[in-house]
């Protein structure tokens, strides 16, 4: 599988990666093994996860996922040709963590994704989420600690907006600490209406695609498929995609897929993976066939053309 560099910090990343949020807990081990087997059989080496994956299924209580990877790394003695990220900063309730990442519950809960992935490293972590009420300065100061102790390599952020991650960034120089090297956002062929509220969830604009390709950080996709809903009937589109920009984004994904003889999903992930600045999806699939037919973006190949009419599509 292609790599692409991760911000600056000289190491390659699968193209592709692969989102663990499900397996353990909406997927059953069995299934969980089957798709991390495939993924890692068609190259790719990239998987996301989260200390509170996934703790609104029910019976579960978040670390599921972890756990899960954790145990298929061990059976298949795989854990140094991967390359893997975990994330902090979301509450698990069962669990009485906060939403925060005050420098307590960010040490605190990456002892606890080490140990349950049974790991001496997390290759990425990830702030989950832009803490307002701890300091910046706080923030990256107890992942800088984990860094130079060696139980991170590099860190992330999700869901923070530009001018945030360029705070960061003018705090991690000023001080010398270790600075986010990407950000993982909601992305998705289809732009959100404005006004949409994903909350606490934060959707990728242009302001921040304008800061990323001005900076040497990496974009990653994530719910790039929304949920299955460009092509299955049993999902539907919600209100803050649905309507004339949506419908003209359709017609000409639809278009371009039959081009190019492939499905729609394939042809977004595609889509983003030819973008400049690359976007990296974060991709699930909760089956085989789905799997199959994500990873069957990786041999998409978009022209500058059609790059530029999916680009242009829109009410
Ligand atoms: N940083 C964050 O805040 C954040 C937030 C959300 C997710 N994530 C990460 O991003 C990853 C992906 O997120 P997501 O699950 O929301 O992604 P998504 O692309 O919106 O949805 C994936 C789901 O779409 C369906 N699907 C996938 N491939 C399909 C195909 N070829 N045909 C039909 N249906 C298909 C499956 O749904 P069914 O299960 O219904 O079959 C699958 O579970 C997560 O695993 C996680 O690692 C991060």
């Amino acid at each position: 599988m292609k790599k692409v560099p991760l911000g600056s910090t000289g190491i390659d990343v699968s193209i592709l990666c692969l989102g663990a949020m499900h397996l353990g807990s909406k997927e059953d081990e069995a299934t969980s093994v089957r798709l991390l087997d495939q993924y890692v059989e068609a190259g790719g080496s990239f998987i996301d996860t989260a200390n509170i994956y996934a703790y609104w299924i029910p019976g579960s209580k978040g670390g599921e996922s972890e756990h899960l990877l954790g145990k298929w790394m061990k059976q298949r003695g795989n854990r140094d040709r991967l390359f893997i990220a975990s994330k902090v900063g979301f509450e698990v309730p069962a669990e009485g963590v906060a939403r925060s990442t005050s420098a307590q519950l960010v040490v605190a809960e990456c002892e606890k994704s080490l140990k349950r992935m049974g790991v001496e490293t997390i290759d990425l972590y990830y702030a989950h989420n832009d803490d307002r009420n701890t300091p910046v300065e706080e923030t990256l100061e107890a992942f800088h600690k984990l860094k130079k102790e060696g139980k991170v390599r590099f860190i992330g952020a999700s869901n923070f907006r530009a001018w945030r991650l360029e705070q960061a960034r003018w705090v991690s120089n000023t001080k010398g600490w270790a600075e986010y090297c990407c950000i993982q956002q909601r992305y998705t062929y289809l732009r959100p209406n404005p006004g949409a509220d994903f909350s606490p969830q934060v959707a990728l604009n242009d302001d921040l695609l304008d800061y990323c390709a001005n900076r040497a950080i990496t974009l990653l996709a994530y719910s790039p498929l929304l949920g299955g809903a460009y092509t299955r009937k049993d999902k539907t589109l919600t209100a803050q995609y649905a309507g004339p920009d949506a419908d003209a984004r359709l017609a000409a994904l639809n278009a371009i897929a039959q081009e190019v003889d492939a499905t729609p999903n394939q042809v977004i992930l595609a889509w983003m993976m030819h973008s400049d600045p690359v976007v990296v999806p974060v991709m699930a699939a909760s089956a085989e066939a789905q799997m199959q037919e994500n990873l069957g973006a990786l041999a998409v190949t978009l022209r500058a053309e059609q790059m530029a009419r999916l680009n242009a599509a829109g009410a």
